[in-house]
């Protein structure tokens, strides 16, 4: 059993606070009947609960898409520059959900925030495999040569990168594709080959793509398919049919 207004502020709909005024007013229903207090407690796996008629899907754990502008900082909170978080509502916050890995300030592009630890661990580790896929424009034209660099691991000056995937877009562009995370990665290794990035835009993460109909700093939550891609893409979940 959980608090009701805990599952409702989980479910993205409004906070804890603002439960407490729903239920006042009469707009939350619990299995089809008024709820009596923003603290009551209900089975939070099998109560059907509405808002304004509308039914609310509860989950553990939550799963943001943002499609990230340039200028914002990846982190939770700072004190002079806005974050990716204040461009999210305030519930998000609250709840505790924290960008998995970090885009450059100047990056733009697919970002996922969640409050599912295990699963940010898992994305992040190049244990897992899971593939970043970033488009870059750079200074001069990447060519065969720097691709058989990316693939062999390029050597930078603190570590050795994994080998990666360089795709020829022709001058001025290309895609590169990582498996690990480490800061300003994709640039360091670009300028490494003295192709130096003038504009960086990440474009997938494993199974989730960046959809051309999500305009930049637009939002969305996952589908429950792509959160299970997602598990399934760094060895937490067996795909199901629905
Ligand atoms: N690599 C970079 O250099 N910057 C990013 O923001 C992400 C990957």
């Amino acid at each position: 059993m959980e608090r009701l207004d805990k599952i409702i502020s989980a479910c993205g709909a409004a906070s804890r606070r603002e439960v407490k005024t729903l239920v006042k007013q009469g707009r939350v229903r619990v299995d089809g009947v008024l709820a009596a207090a923003a603290d009551m407690k209900v089975e939070e796996n099998t109560a059907v609960i509405t808002l304004d008629g509308v039914a609310l899907q509860y989950s553990k754990f939550c799963y943001v898409l943002l499609h990230k502008p340039a200028g914002v900082l990846s982190a939770t909170e700072d004190r002079h520059q806005k974050t990716v978080l204040d461009l999210l509502p305030e519930v998000y916050r609250k709840r505790g959900l924290a960008p998995v890995g970090r885009l450059d300030k100047d990056t733009e592009g697919l970002l996922l925030l969640t409050d599912d630890g295990e699963l940010t661990h898992r994305l992040l580790s190049p244990k897992y495999h899971v593939d970043k896929v970033y488009y870059a424009r750079v200074e001069g034209t990447p060519d065969e040569a720097d691709r058989a660099a990316f693939a062999a691991g390029i050597p930078l000056s603190d570590f050795t990168c994994l080998p990666a995937e360089l795709t020829l877009l022709g001058r001025g562009e290309c895609l590169v594709t990582v498996r690990e995370g480490k800061f300003h990665q994709v640039k360091r290794m670009l300028g490494e080959r003295g192709k130096p990035v003038t504009y960086l835009k990440r474009l997938s993460m494993g199974p989730l793509h960046l959809e051309e109909s999500l305009s930049t700093g637009q939002w969305r939550l996952l589908e429950k398919q792509e959160v299970l891609a997602l598990q399934k893409a760094c060895g937490l979940a067996c795909m199901t049919k629905e």
